[in-house]
């Protein structure tokens, strides 16, 4: 299955976060050799139960960009101006399938979050993309730039007759620590920040309800937002399933309904 792929390279993308894994794969074998990887504690970071292992390595974007080799080329054309702010942080005006809704949750890198979301019976329907910031039509790397206030988000749609909003918002706290503010494991920024957007105020009802709950069970506080959703903006297409696809080495993970194969979150 690693045809092709050095396995010792196949190990160091295997830890990067996510924001590194994108399509250039020029990118890889540069940081790996340049920047061996960072090992950081997270010995105390206890995620709740059925999350996933967080990974152990990471290599800051910032190192990347100060040598001009991260994401930064664009950041000097975002235009931050008011009219594209003012689409950016309007409603979502995309309509679900007769007799569904839609559901935005953000819990770190999407890919995981939405392989899980894929499994949940009920849910028709789920997509990647990038929600909550100031920019019109974001790209991935627009978003790594950590200037656009973008979070990473997956966009679900659900038939409530086969699966309450109460699952998928069960899901959404099993997935991920929504203690630790703008970061999940090792994936820093404001893209991975733990956020519930709302639609209808009885999905804010139940979220808010869901939270207080949620917080009866940590001993550290939450730091989830709960927010209208704003315009949701598909990510680019080898973002989407990304996981079930074969992620980056081919290896397809299942997003049969009720599947509870661990989740590998970087394929
Ligand atoms: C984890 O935290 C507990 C209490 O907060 C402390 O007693 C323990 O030494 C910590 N363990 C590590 C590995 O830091
Ligand atoms: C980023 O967006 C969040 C809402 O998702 C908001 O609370 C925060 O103030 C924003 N930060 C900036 C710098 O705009």
């Amino acid at each position: 299955m690693l045809t092709g792929i050095s396995t010792s390279a196949a190990a160091a993308a295997a830890v990067l976060p996510c924001t590194l894994l994108v399509s250039s794969s020029r990118f890889s074998p540069l940081t790996s050799s340049l920047f061996p990887p960072r090992k950081i504690s997270i010995q105390n970071s206890t995620f709740p139960a059925n999350s996933r292992q967080p990974h152990m390595f990471t290599t800051p974007m910032s190192w990347l960009g100060k040598l001009g080799l991260g994401f930064g080329n664009r950041a000097s054309e975002i235009t931050m101006d008011s009219s594209s702010s003012a689409i950016a942080q309007g409603p979502d005006d995309d309509v679900p399938a007769p007799g569904q809704q839609f559901a935005q949750f953000g819990a770190g890198c999407f890919w995981g979050v939405e392989l899980a979301f894929q499994r949940v019976p009920g849910v028709k329907k789920t997509e990647v993309g990038y929600s909550q910031g100031h920019i019109h039509n974001p790209t991935y790397n627009d978003i790594c730039t950590g200037t656009t206030n973008h979070s990473e988000i997956v966009r679900v749609q659900y038939d409530p007759k086969e699966c309450g909003y109460e699952n998928l918002l069960d899901m959404f706290w099993s997935r991920h620590d929504p203690t630790t503010l703008n970061r999940q494991g090792n994936d820093v920024g404001t893209q991975y920040r733990s956020g519930i957007y709302y639609y209808t105020p009885e999905q804010e009802k139940a979220a808010r309800e869901s939270l207080e709950k949620q917080q009866q069970l940590l001993n550290r506080k939450i730091v989830t937002e709960i927010l209208p959703a704003k315009k949701f903006y598909r990510a680019e297409e080898y973002h989407q399933q990304y996981l079930e696809k074969g992620g980056r080495f081919g290896f397809k993970q299942s997003a049969g309904k009720g599947c509870n194969d661990p989740i590998r979150c970087y394929g």
